[in-house]
């Protein structure tokens, strides 16, 4: 297990998990700032993720998200990091600090974001959640990888 360097909370986990809401919520209690990868990488190409990947692809999302950890493992610290779905991929993410998987099962996952009133959008600005077979299958081939990524696992199913 990679050293961590910097010392920030990281969050990954599936699409619509609640990595973002769980940040903005650890943030609220410790009176850390929380950021957000996607975030980030949409204001610095100025475009959004769903552009990124029909215009150039998702392996260019992919290098975006690099260049992203890059940046936050020299610059950042005492932050909560909430990450892409696939963020969990780059280089050595536990330089960043503490990995936290956040885990919950694909039913449980696919049925929140279904009931979401804004589930139409949720949905659309997310590429690999067009196609439910796929997305499900993304999931069984990611659980391991999540898990071996992260130092501690926390299971948000139905909270
Ligand atoms: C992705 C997850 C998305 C976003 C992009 C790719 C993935 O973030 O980074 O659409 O590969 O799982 P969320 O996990 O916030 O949906």
């Amino acid at each position: 297990m990679v050293q961590k360097v910097a010392d920030n909370v990281v969050l990954i986990g599936f699409m619509g998990v609640g990595k973002g809401r769980t940040a903005r919520e650890l943030a609220k209690r410790t009176g850390y700032f929380a950021v957000d990868t996607d975030d980030m990488i949409e204001s610095m190409v100025k475009k959004k993720i769903r552009k990124i990947f029909s215009e150039k692809g998702e392996s260019h999302f992919r290098a975006l998200e690099q260049r992203a950890a890059d940046w936050l493992e020299k610059n950042v610290t005492g932050t909560i990091v909430s990450t892409g779905g696939g963020f969990f991929m780059v280089n050595n993410i536990q330089r960043l600090g503490s990995v936290i998987y956040l885990h919950a099962s694909v039913e449980n996952i696919i049925s929140t974001i279904h009931k979401h009133p804004k589930a139409e959008k949720k949905i659309k600005k997310r590429p690999l959640l067009q196609d439910l077979d796929a997305a499900k299958a993304l999931y069984d081939k990611r659980l391991p990888l999540y898990r071996q990524a992260a130092h501690h696992e926390v299971v948000v199913e139905g909270k």
